[in-house]
């Protein structure tokens, strides 16, 4: 057992699994680019206040998943759970609302909650996320959610289930949430007590509990969509008719309307949406978002409204590896210096920063014997062994080998121009 390991739920991306986290980050910040979104990047903590009025204190995030800790002048701060409150916060803070609206927005980055870790839940994670702030039509949600899908489809990431719905204003909400309240109360003593405690201060909470005797109920439960004013219910129709419009593009974008999606997160008006695996369980939500209207006046600004989602990476990563997705590997290295015996050691670094000059990768093989460096030199994938033998050097020249099995190996002058020309020219 080494004496220290990474922190439960964190992980340690190594250097083999580079090249899916460079992917996935390509691929949001491509397609990010292609809506005309511009990348944003705000602090990992914030002051605790930001979540507890952003996120909302009957949340679990803010109840018990916060990493909190006071810094040395008192104020208390918060390793950030989520991205949303904070691109807000930037909003209000740089006048933001002055620009042409909606202002569009991505980042990517490490997040924090204090879950109890599982396959595809981490106490610190990484999202893409994306924000358009400033505007109120149902065009941008379904732009947003066109971004969704884009994304997942660019990583080719296929089998997958849009669900979707809306939760109304603001003014739906208290009488929805007293008929859930009615509806609930009516099976009390077979609720969990959880559930009990929940159904006074957040009642629309209980809808998306994985609890069995929970699940059952939620089928018969009251829907947010019956308790809808005109407009919100204008916003959805409109909304829906959207997302069938873009059937020609996307012919397998089918949405599943789930009147028990309600999100944890409070900030949540109107349109709301996951994207999961089909045949999913357990946490396997790829891709969650929706419309927070309420969010940057909650948050001290002048009215603003907003829309956004974001996706976990780890478990987009999770789905590449189980489909067993091609990702471009890391380009290899050209040049591999081997220098047989221990003299002459600076011959070897010389020549190796020459061609690093010109733009080469160039490892200096370690002082071994002449087969163990060219071991090694298998074992980065160089494309070529440039051997520095004496005869050759003598002569001024060297022995380049190529590595990958395409030809016999050639002398060539110890030169950097040739050199370099006949690594790349071949
Ligand atoms: P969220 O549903 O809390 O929403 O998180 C979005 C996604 O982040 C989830 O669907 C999941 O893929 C990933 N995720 C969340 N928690 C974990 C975890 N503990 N381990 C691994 N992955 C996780 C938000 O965060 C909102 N800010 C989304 C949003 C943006 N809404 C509007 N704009």
């Amino acid at each position: 057992m080494p004496a220290f390991r990474a922190p439960r739920g964190t992980s340690d991306i190594l250097p083999e699994d580079q090249p899916y986290w460079a992917f996935v980050a390509e691929a949001g910040a491509r397609v990010a680019s292609r809506f005309g979104y511009r990348r944003i990047e705000t602090p990992t903590f914030e002051p605790t206040r930001l979540f507890e009025r952003g996120v909302g204190d009957e949340t679990d995030i803010v109840q018990k998943e916060m990493y909190t800790f006071e810094d040395h002048a008192g104020e208390s701060l918060t390793l950030r759970p989520e991205g949303t409150a904070s691109v807000c916060r930037s909003y209000i803070q740089h006048g933001m609302r002055n620009l042409p609206q909606p202002v569009r927005l991505f980042y990517d980055g490490p997040m924090f909650r204090y879950e109890r870790p599982q396959a595809g839940r981490f106490r610190q994670f990484h999202q893409f996320g994306v924000e358009a702030i400033g505007d109120p039509s149902p065009e941008i949600d379904a732009e947003i959610i066109e971004m969704g899908w884009m994304f997942l489809q660019e990583l080719g990431i296929s089998d997958i289930t849009l669900r979707i719905n809306s939760l109304g204003d603001p003014d739906d909400r208290d009488p929805y949430s007293a008929a859930l309240g009615e509806y609930y109360s009516q099976h009390l003593e077979s609720l969990p007590k959880e559930a009990q405690d929940r159904l006074k201060r957040a009642p629309l909470r209980l809808l998306d509990s994985k609890d069995p005797r929970l699940q059952e109920l939620a089928g018969d439960a009251p829907r947010s969509l019956d308790y809808m004013g005109e407009e919100s219910r204008a916003h959805w129709e409109r909304l829906l008719s959207l997302l069938d419009g873009l059937k020609p593009v996307y012919p397998d974008l089918n949405y599943v309307v789930d009147h028990r999606l309600v999100r944890g997160l409070d900030y949540y008006n109107r349109t709301v949406f996951e994207i999961e695996p089909r045949d999913a369980g357990g946490q396997s939500t790829l891709l969650a978002g929706g419309r927070y209207d309420p969010l940057v006046e909650i948050l001290g600004g002048d009215p603003a409204p907003g829309i956004g989602f974001a996706a976990g990476l780890e478990r987009l990563i999770l789905g590449l590896k189980e489909q067993e997705t091609p990702i471009p590997e890391t380009p290899p290295i050209d040049v591999v210096v081997v220098r047989p015996g221990d003299t002459e050691r600076e011959r070897a670094a010389q020549a190796a920063a020459a061609l690093r000059a010109r733009g080469l990768s160039v490892v200096v093989a370690p002082a071994r014997s002449m087969r163990a460096q060219l071991r090694y030199a298998d074992s980065l994938s160089a494309q070529y062994a440039l051997i520095l033998g004496d005869r050759e050097l003598e002569r001024g020249k060297a022995t380049l080998k190529p590595l990958d099995g395409s030809g016999e190996q050639s002398e060539v002058a110890l030169d950097p121009a040739a050199i370099c020309e006949a690594v790349t020219h071949h």
